[in-house]
Formats: structure tokens, sequence, C-alpha cells
């Protein structure tokens, strides 16, 4: 007995030792912060205050670059846009890759479903993100405008039927419904009927990858005890999984775009014009992706000018997307393209809705612009400088997305 509580006792010294190393690695690097807990790091402050609040005081504080732990995680909170932009621009060939989408995940090469443009590191990104980048120039934009306008027209058939019988409705879930059928017709070249279908099962899915609660007791534990992260991950998927009928949303979606990539594989009729055939028919030249990221920019023409140094390159390596890339990859164009709008227009229709005067000179600027016998579409809203100002400014006071 005595000897199993002096094992029990180093083995608890041996831990805490870990974790005092675990959360000393900023004062080791001389950067300021919050003094971490043992056990928690700096996370009960960051639950108890909210993020944005805390994260305020801390920059208050300390100044513009501090570290904190998010459990047993070391975090660099960077505020000052000097050196943002170095990061983001001048050396961002030493900051390539990004944090996992759930703050419990890690990128890991042996699973599939981390061959995702969102995770794959260094060189591998580059060479996927080029394949991808060609679905967003000016060109393919117009070409899927006609499907886009197809869909908002369902969403107003929707709305008009609402308004008809004065119904109170939520415009978030309208919106990700019109997003949902946007990118399913514009990525992956299928019909749903997401739009009018109240129980429909693929939004019930979708949906539920963005259940998020960033006090959710088990990413706590995953974060303060690492040791159970992969535990945690299964119990997260079980719980999805009794959320969505007894069906794991992550399988049902990705063997729905298995089975997409399957019919255009074996039936030449089915190909189409879109991203997912971008993916398919993807060749890349390695030597060629040495290029300026900032290229990779979406609607950037320069890439069309890659594209054609590409066709004339002939002689040099070709590197394909692999099944895992284009399976990955696909899902998270549409976990992307659906939720990060819908959440845009929600904010910005709440936003309107609060303040009437913007509303009413947005609505004369889209009435003269049709009264001047314009229609609505790609090339024409690009010239509405009051429009672009408030999804710009609502954007900037509710990101769907932070970094
Ligand atoms: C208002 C709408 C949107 C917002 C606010 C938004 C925001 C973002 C942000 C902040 C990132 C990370 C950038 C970085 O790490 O440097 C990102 C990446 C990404 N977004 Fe969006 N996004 C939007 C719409 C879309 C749409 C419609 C799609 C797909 C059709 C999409 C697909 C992606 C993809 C694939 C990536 C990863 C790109 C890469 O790794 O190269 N996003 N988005």
């Amino acid at each position: 007995m005595e000897v199993f509580i002096a094992l029990l006792c180093v083995a608890v010294v041996l831990w805490l030792a870990w974790r005092w190393k675990q959360t000393s690695v900023f004062k080791k690097l001389g950067i300021p912060g919050p003094e971490p807990n043992l056990i928690f790091g700096n996370i009960l402050e960051l639950y108890e205050k909210g993020p944005i609040k805390c994260h305020e005081e801390w920059v208050k504080k300390y100044g513009r670059v501090l570290g904190y732990y998010y459990g047993m995680k070391p975090v660099l909170l960077i505020t000052d846009p000097y050196l943002l932009k170095d990061i983001f621009i001048k050396d961002f060939n030493k900051f390539i890759n990004r944090e996992t989408f759930s703050p419990i995940h890690r990128y890991n090469p042996k699973n599939p479903h981390s061959q995702s443009v969102l995770n794959l590191p260094g060189q591998a990104w580059k060479d996927v993100r080029s394949i991808l980048t060609p679905t967003f120039t000016v060109a393919k934009m117009k070409q899927m405008a006609g499907s886009i306008n197809s869909s908002v027209d369902n969403m107003l058939d929707v709305l008009q039927a609402r308004a008809q019988k004065g119904e109170e409705f939520e415009i978030f879930d309208t919106y990700q419904r019109l997003t949902m059928d946007v990118i399913t017709k514009t990525a992956f070249g299928i019909q749903t009927n997401v739009q009018k279908d109240p129980k429909s099962s693929l939004l019930r899915a979708t949906k539920l990858f963005f259940v998020t609660n960033y006090k959710d007791p088990i990413v706590l534990v995953a974060l303060v005890f690492p040791l159970f992260r992969r535990l945690c991950i299964r119990l997260q998927e079980f719980i999805a999984m009794l959320m969505n009928n007894g069906k794991f949303p992550h399988k049902m979606l990705v063997g729905g775009i298995k089975k997409v990539i399957q019919l255009r594989r074996t039936n030449p009729e089915a190909k189409k014009n879109d991203l997912l055939q971008l993916m398919l028919d993807s060749s890349i030249v390695v030597d060629a992706t040495e290029t300026d990221v900032s290229k990779l920019e979406a609607g950037n023409t320069e890439v069309e000018k890659l594209e054609a140094e590409k066709k004339e390159t002939t002689d040099k390596k070709i590197r394909k997307m692999t099944e895992a890339e284009i399976q990955a990859s696909a899902f998270v164009v549409l976990l992307a393209g659906y939720e990060t709008t819908s959440t845009a227009l929600a904010f910005t229709t709440y936003l309107l809705s609060k303040h009437q005067a913007v509303q009413e000179n947005l609505y004369q600027e889209i009435k003269e612009l049709i009264e001047r016998g314009q229609k609505l579409e790609y090339a024409s809203i690009n010239k509405l400088p009051y429009l672009d100002k408030v999804l710009n400014e609502s954007l900037r006071m509710y990101p769907p997305v932070h970094l």
C-alpha cells in the first residue's frame, strides 16, 4: 500500500512538473500574459468573462502581443496591425499553416478527413489551393450567377408566401437554406429541395457542425486534459449522431459527396463546369506553384494568367489532387460556403432593420440601378458603392469567422 501511495505521489509530481513546463512556454520566451493556472491554463477567465472582453482586458494590461493558455494549448494573441500584416502577407511563407476548425482536433497526415484545403500544411496546401482558386475568377463567378439568381428567386417565393400569411419566421434559417441551395448547385451541380423542405436531412446534418458553445464541457475536458482528447472527439461524434436520427453527420455528408464523385467518374454526361469537376480534372504543375500567395486570392484575374502559363508548361511534374483531398475539400466547401454567407446575410438584415435610414438609402441605390434599365446581376451589383459599404460594415461589426 505504501509503495502504491509513493508511486502515486511521484506520478502526480511528474504530471504537475510536465504541466508547469507546458504553461511556461511564454515566460521562457519573454512574452507577457496572464498567469496560467496549472490545471486550467487561462480558460476559466475566458469562460467567465467571454473571449472578447477577456482579450480586450488582457491587451490593455499586457500590450498588443501576449500569450495565454487555452487549457494546455498556448495561444499567441497579436493585435498589432503592422505585425499582422507581416504575418499574413510579407512573411506568410513562415505562417502558412492554420489551426484546425475545431479546437480539439489536430491535423493528422494519415487521416483522410484531415486532407482538406483548410487543414493541409505547407506545399500540399499551396497545390490544392492553386487548383481551387480558378473556381472564383470573375469569369467563373459570372457563369454561376444564373444558378444563384434562380435560388434567390426560390427564396423570394418562400418569403412572399410567408408575408401573405403574416407569419413570423427566423431569417437565419431562410438564409441557411438559400446558401445551401446555392453551394450544392454551384459547387456540386446537385439540385436539392432544401429551400422548401422543412425537414431537409441535408440541412439538419450540416447545421450540427455549427452547434458550438465555447463553454462546451466536452471541449473543456479535451483542452484541459489532452490525454482524453480522442475520447472527447468520439463523444462529440456520438452526440451528433443521436441528434441526427442515428446517422453520423460527417459520414452521411461525405457519403453523399462520394456518390456524386462516383457518378461523375462513371458517367461522362454527368460532367459539369463546377468546383467539383475542377478538382476531379485537376492537375497542377508543381514547380509553377512557387507563386506569390497573394495571387491565390479569390476573384483575382492573375489566376487566369497563371492557368494559361500552366497549360504552356508541359515538361514539369504534374500533381493531381488525391481522393482524400478531393473528398475532404468538397466537404469543407460545403460547410464554408453555407455557414459564413448565411451568417453575414442574417446580420446584415438585422442591421438594416435596426437602421431604417440606411435601409432606405440602399433601397434607393438599387431602385436607381433598375430605373436606369439595368438588371441586378453579377457585373451591376459590383458597381453599387453603398451596398458595398453596407456589407463591409456588417462584416466588420459581426464577422462570421474569426482567425
Ligand atoms: C461572408 C462570407 C465568408 C466569410 C466571412 C469567409 C471567411 C473566411 C476566412 C476568415 C477564412 C480563413 C482565411 C485565412 O485563414 O487566411 C476562409 C477560408 C476559406 N473559405 Fe471562406 N468565407 C466566406 C465565404 C466562403 C464561401 C462562399 C466559400 C466557398 C464557396 C468559402 C470557402 C473557404 C475555403 C475553402 C477556405 C480555405 C481557403 C484556404 O485554405 O486557402 N468561404 N473564409
